[in-house]
Formats: structure tokens, sequence, C-alpha cells
């Protein structure tokens, strides 16, 4: 195992109604003036939006409001709320909703100090050295940025998604999370929200770290919950118990629990990057269609770790053929998304039949360097068959 440094300050109030303790907990922080960052307006609907005003009034906080964030976020809208901030001098920032949402809200928290354009730290050309807090209202599990140090933004000039990962910083100082709140998702986002916190523990899972058996372990563990759990909430989206499981494996998925002490890949996230940019789709459909393809290819010359996975998650009986194995349980694992998440495993599903391939393996290169280092080593030519694999 790796050495390594675990700093996770994320403060969890989960359970039914905890919402109503936002002003009690703006308190606790120390937040007299907030600026709340929310979305497109679902939580306009569902009367969020309200509950929570209502608990701040109560505490006589001051706030003020950014909505409109899209899913796939844009630094334009960064920007605006960059400015708004700067009017407003909020002390905390809350982000109610998911990973759009709360990595806009990390966005504005870097760059209301620095006196440069934001974008300079997605470009790497400088690392921020302070954030405003960020406090958040969780109202899908999946991207799982209310406790990991990492926010994603996409630059509408140049069609980049990159994110930054800076935990020390970014980790938000608390997270509200209701399973009851995540009831009005609709099937097709619930689904890729399971997709994405797959994803997450795939990418921590496949390392060349050897005894890593704690990790291993509990990303196993991980997994089987929520391969179990998973067909409840498509077929009951009222399962509460159900839903408290998923909103919680979608945290630990990705707030680096299971990630300590070795090498960590995230090369499929940084292809499905490209196909968001490029085309807009929901994150974790993205990434049904471009894991399996990753881990097929990865199979040829690595298959060893897939090939556990597939004995110890997947259900695939060892035959003492590593390659072999790690085939069936891909072949497995497409399956499982296609019947029980009804979610896109190929381009065409995904309703792109003729992706640009070319377009985003130069931009993905450009971004990451002529050979993307990881579980497999991966140049240029391998990611373009990748992409090809997922047709
Ligand atoms: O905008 P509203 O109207 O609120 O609707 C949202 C949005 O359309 C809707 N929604 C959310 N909660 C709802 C709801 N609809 C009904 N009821 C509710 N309770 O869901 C849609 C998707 O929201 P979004 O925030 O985009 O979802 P998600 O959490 O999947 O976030 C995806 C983004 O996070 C990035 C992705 O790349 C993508 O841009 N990621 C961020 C990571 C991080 N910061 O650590 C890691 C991930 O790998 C990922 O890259
Ligand atoms: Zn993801």
């Amino acid at each position: 195992m790796n050495n390594f440094v675990f700093h996770c300050p994320t403060e969890f109030v989960f359970g039914k109604q905890t919402e109503n303790q936002i002003g009690e907990l703006c308190n606790k922080h120390k937040a007299r003036r907030i600026m709340i960052v929310y979305g497109g307006g679902s939580i306009i609907k569902t009367g969020l939006l309200k509950r929570v005003k209502d608990s701040l009034d109560n505490e006589d906080i001051e706030t003020c409001e950014l909505s409109g964030i899209q899913p796939n976020p844009i630094d334009t809208k960064v920007r605006e709320g960059i400015v708004l901030a700067r009017s407003f001098k909020p002390d905390l920032l809350l982000a109610i909703g998911g990973g759009s949402v709360i990595d806009t809200t990390k966005a504005i928290a870097v760059g209301y100090y620095y006196g440069g354009d934001f974008w300079d730290f997605y470009a790497g050309i400088t690392k921020p050295e302070k954030a405003l807090p960020v406090g958040v209202i969780l109202t899908i599990p999946a991207a799982g940025s209310e406790s990991s140090g990492n926010s994603v933004i996409t630059n509408t000039t140049t069609h980049v998604k990159v994110g930054i990962r800076q935990p020390m910083l970014l980790r938000p100082v608390f997270a509200i999370m209701n399973p009851e709140l995540t009831m009005t998702l609709p099937e097709w986002q619930t689904a890729s929200g399971i997709s994405d916190m797959m994803a997450h523990i795939f990418e921590r899972y496949l390392s060349n770290t050897p005894d890593v058996e704690i990790g291993d372990r509990l990303a196993e563990g991980m997994l089987l919950a929520i391969m179990e759990v998973a067909p409840r909430v498509i077929k009951n989206p009222n399962d509460y118990e159900a839903r408290a499981n998923i909103m919680w494996c979608g945290t630990i998925a990705h707030n680096d629990t299971c990630s300590l002490g070795r090498q960590e890949d995230w090369n499929s996230h940084a292809m499905e990057h490209e196909i968001s940019a490029e085309y807009d789709v929901t994150h974790g459909a993205g990434l049904s269609v471009i894991f399996p393809a990753f881990m097929q290819y990865a199979a040829q010359s690595n298959p060893n770790k897939i090939a556990q996975l597939a004995h110890r998650v997947l259900g695939v009986a060892d035959t003492g053929d590593a390659k072999a194995d790690a085939l069936e349980g891909v072949k497995k694992l497409k399956n499982w998304y296609h019947d029980v998440l009804h979610l896109p495993v190929s381009f065409k599903e995904l309703g792109i039949p003729n992706p640009d391939i070319e377009l985003m393996n130069t931009r993905l290169h450009k971004l990451k360097g002529d050979i993307l280092k990881g579980y497999v080593e991966l140049n240029k030519d391998d990611t373009f068959k990748i992409y090809q694999l997922a047709l």
C-alpha cells in the first residue's frame, strides 16, 4: 500500500427531513450571508427551495440566489456567479442539487478570491489557494461532489470539459442528504447516477498497486450493495431504504474511502468527458457506454483485476483463464446496465450513431498528453480503438 494523506472534513447530516436543519447548520458554521446556487427548477417544483428559505429566514440569515445551472455545467455561469458573489459577499455558498450545481459552486468558491479568470485553475495554469466554504443539499446521488475535492466544468469556447482536484480546499463543509428528496428523480437520472457511482469505484479498483485488499474489499462490497439495491429503486422510486443505500454509496464511492494508498485510473472518465463536452450527454450514460469498452480493451493486456471483479462481483466462475473470465465479466456488466438500469451501452444507443471519434480523441490527448497512464497505458491509437469498440 502506498503512503497517503486523507482529510475529509465534510459533516454529513443524513436522513428524513434533514433539509429543515439548514438554518441551524448555517448558524453552527457561522454563516450569516448565504448565496444559494441551484439548477433548472426541480427544487422550486418540489417545494424544497421554499423549505430551505423558510429555515434560513427563521435564523435571520440573508440570502441571494444564482439559478439556471445546467447539467454539464459551463464556465460562463461560473463567471456570472463570481460577479454576484463579489457584490453580495457571502460567508458560505450553498449548492442545492447534484454534481453540476455543486461543481459550479466550487468553481465560484475558488474564483471569488482570485485576481485572474477562474479558468486558469482548470487550464492548469495555477492552483487555487483559498476558497469560500461550500455547503450542500444533495438532490441526486451520482457525482459524489458532496464530499469529493473535485469540480468539473466545460469551457464553452474550446469545448474542453475538465476537472480540478483540490481535496484540502474543495470538500464541502457540510452535506445534507435526505433520500426522500431523490424520489422525484426521473428513472434516467437515477440510473445514470448509479452508473456514475459504479464508475467511480471501477476507476479506483482498476489499479496495479499490490496488496490493497482493504480498498478492494470495500469497493467490491459497495458494488455488490449497489447492484442488489438498484433494481428496487428502478422498480419503486419511493422505496426509502433502497434510496438511502444508493445515496450513501454515491458519497463513499467518490470521497476516496476505497482508493487510499493505491494508484487510480480515471481514463474512462477522461474519455467520457470528451463525449459529454461535444454531445452534451448525461455523464453516467456516457460512462455506461465507455466503461465496458475500456474494460474489454484493457482485458487484452492486463486482465487480472478485471477478472477479479468478474469473480467477486459479477458472478463469473473462475476458469483459470483470466482473460476469458474478464471478458465474460464485461459481457455481464453490459447486460446489467441494459436490463436493470435501461442504460445505453453503445454510441448508437446513446443516440450518437456517427460520433466524431477523431475530434474527441485529438482533444483528449491535447488535454491529457500523448500517453494516458493508469491501469493500462493508452496512446492515441489505443483510445481511438476504445471509442470504436463503443460504437
Ligand atoms: O436542474 P434541475 O432542474 O435541478 O434538474 C436536475 C438536472 O436536470 C435533475 N435533478 C436533480 N435532482 C433532482 C432532479 N430532478 C428531479 N428531482 C430531483 N431530486 O437532474 C439533472 C442532472 O443533474 P446534475 O447535477 O447534472 O447530475 P449529476 O449529479 O449526475 O452531475 C453530473 C455532473 O457532475 C460531473 C459530471 O461530469 C457532470 O458534469 N462530475 C463531477 C464530479 C465531482 N465533482 O467529483 C465527479 C464525476 O465523475 C463527474 O465528472
Ligand atoms: Zn463520474
